[in-house]
């Protein structure tokens, strides 16, 4: 299979020195990457910045902005036969990016802002319907709930909803605890396992679908 994954924050620079990001390491979608390129199937990375290395023999752009993103996973979604939407898109940007470092003196207390595409909403647009594709829900509370609605509305074949309260699961560190929520009503609550492991879990998840889809051609 093709596998297009994205990993990674993205960063929305208000001028050439300052940005609004968030704290995801990438290290979920690169260890989605690298299990996919294990299993034999040609992986293509799109990550924002990370301090991480692409895994081997895996395609990798790297890209800075949620437009940036935006325009790379549309560029490559046609080729894709899975894209696993890994990453954590800004979902606002400033309104105005300064060409030169902004003095304290002229910044404002209030920063103004504007939202930036939902990329899973152009790519709901633009899939074909034998193309799976994957979300991800990083919620702190009623993470059930919420992935559910994500689930629906960016009309999503598959969800993996983080708990990223826990200290042990989500941004930054190794291990993860997620719960796959398919738009059948499949539910499956995943123990505290490593993200290599996760990653597994997502990629056997995505193998028993086109098995059962191609029994049923
Ligand atoms: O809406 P929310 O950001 O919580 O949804 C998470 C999912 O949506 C993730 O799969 C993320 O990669 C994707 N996303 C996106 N475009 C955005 C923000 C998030 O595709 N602007």
């Amino acid at each position: 299979m093709k596998i297009l994954v994205t990993a990674g924050p993205t960063r929305e620079y208000l001028d050439p020195v300052r940005f609004l990001s968030n704290r995801s390491s990438g290290k979920m979608g690169y260890a989605i990457a690298g299990e996919a390129q294990r299993r034999g199937h040609t992986v293509h990375l799109i990550s924002g910045p990370v301090s991480l290395v692409a895994p081997a023999h895996v395609a990798c752009s790297h890209i800075c902005s949620a437009r940036d993103m935006l325009d790379a996973v549309m560029a490559h979604l046609a080729w894709a036969d899975v894209l696993v939407m890994c990453a954590a898109v800004a979902d606002w940007r400033p309104r105005r990016v300064a060409s030169q470092k902004l003095k304290k003196t002229d910044m404002q207390a209030e920063l103004a802002l504007e939202r930036t595409a939902d990329i899973l909403e152009a790519v709901k647009c633009k899939r074909r319907s034998n193309q799976l594709i994957i979300g991800f829900a990083a919620e702190t509370h009623d993470i059930l709930k919420y992935a559910k609605k994500k689930l629906v509305h960016k009309g999503l074949d598959l969800i993996v909803a983080n708990d990223i309260s826990r200290k042990d699961a989500g941004f930054g560190v190794d291990t993860n605890a997620v719960t796959l929520l398919d738009k059948k009503g499949g539910q499956w609550e995943l123990p505290l396992q490593s993200k290599n492991n996760a990653a597994r879990s997502i990629l056997d998840w995505v193998t028993r679908y086109f098995d059962q889809t191609s029994q049923l051609r």
